[in-house]
């Protein structure tokens, strides 16, 4: 920001002065201005990318048995290379964090992204909300506040991400969860429809890109939590703040709410896994056409636009941090599981509070 206002102040006063009398001529006037441009916004052009925070998660359950510590969390590696080929840097954000450390992430962060997994909303024997869940609600109550006061913080939920953020919203800790219905899944690639007109995050989509994927099975699905229509038009809390962006079925013909957008802020969810059309190749379900790869950096391209729009910075410590993430974190090669792999972080309770 202090550079911009330079900029401006070298645009408007010095440049013109310096050389009205040197060169007299308009046209060099604009070129002494570019140039003053160039020298004050290089440093923000080379130096500047958004920080997004992906929300780690506890280690699958697949993984329990493997001797790994049940503290330790972790997040697929396709999650951050889908945010770091749009140039933006990841840092982890632990879930076990306390309240006050997550404020202190929130602060240094220009977005938010909650993964896909299997992580629990609420357990299921005491129907308490789960750590995890407790976390994204807190997190997202911030995250809206933070728009709210007109700093544009955009958080991004895919799949279970979709799920914690509908539970966070349209609930309360006693009937968290009532407006999602439990269906056996499958994984499947399927069609979507997409609203006419178009509403965010997809308003910019080429138009060969959403017919096609209107036409063709091309999206992966793989999640046992739905939003039917009709509940999320029962439900004022959700559809008093959120817009249906678009639908698809399941293979037991069921219409379900695939992605919705925030009405006022760019708050989004879907329940597709863009992150795998282009990260993940294991499962041959996965569709990497051109238009599923179209997709999915588009989606992670809009994500980041918003998050550019966010003025707060990153403190040196964390800099720190995200630039040692992949040598604090260890990459597992995870052959047994539908993601080809996964950053495993140590639980270190000091880096929690
Ligand atoms: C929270 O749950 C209680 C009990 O089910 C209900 O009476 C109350 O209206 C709920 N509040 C919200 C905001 O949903
Ligand atoms: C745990 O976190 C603290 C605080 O960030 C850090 O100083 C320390 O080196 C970490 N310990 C280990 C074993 O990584």
């Amino acid at each position: 920001m202090n550079k911009f206002l330079s900029f401006i102040y070298i645009y408007i006063y010095i440049v013109p002065q310096g050389t009205a009398c040197a060169a007299g001529t308009q046209n060099r006037i604009h070129i002494y201005r570019l140039i003053a441009l160039f020298i004050v916004c290089y440093p923000t052009i080379i130096g500047d990318y958004p920080v997004i925070g992906i929300l780690d998660s506890p280690i699958t359950r697949f993984l329990k048995s493997s001797g790994i510590d049940k503290k330790d969390t972790m997040i697929p590696s396709s999650y951050v290379k889908f945010i770091e080929y749009t140039g933006a840097h990841v840092l982890r954000i632990p879930y076990q964090a306390n309240e006050a450390r997550l404020d202190y992430f929130l602060k240094n962060i220009n977005g938010l992204l909650f993964t896909g997994g299997s992580q629990l909303v609420r357990q299921e024997k005491t129907k308490m909300m789960s750590e995890y869940g407790r976390k994204v609600k807190y997190l997202l109550k911030k995250a809206i506040e933070i728009n709210e006061n007109g700093n544009s913080f955009p958080v991004y939920g895919i799949c279970n991400g979709f799920s914690q953020i509908v539970c966070s919203l349209s609930t309360n800790d006693t009937n968290i969860c009532d407006v999602l219905t439990y269906k056996h899944h499958k994984a499947e690639r399927k069609k979507i429809q997409f609203t006419h007109p178009l509403i965010q995050p997809f308003s910019s989509m080429n138009k060969q890109i959403t017919d096609r994927l209107q036409k063709e099975n091309q999206l992966l699905f793989y999640h046992s939590l739905y939003l039917e229509p009709k509940f999320f038009q029962q439900n004022r809390l959700l559809n008093s703040q959120f817009e249906i962006s678009s639908q698809s079925s399941n293979y037991q013909d069921i219409q379900f709410i695939s992605s919705f957008h925030h009405k006022n802020y760019p708050i989004f969810a879907d329940v597709f896994h863009p992150e795998k059309a282009a990260f993940e190749w294991k499962p041959n379900y996965i569709s990497h056409k051109k238009e599923s790869i179209f997709f999915s950096f588009y989606i992670a391209q809009y994500f980041i636009e918003q998050a550019s729009k966010n003025s707060q910075t990153t403190s040196e410590e964390l800099i720190q941090d995200f630039l040692e993430f992949k040598e604090d974190a260890t990459l597992l090669e995870t052959p047994t599981l539908s993601y080809q792999s996964i950053y495993l972080f140590k639980y270190n309770s000091t880096y929690l509070q």
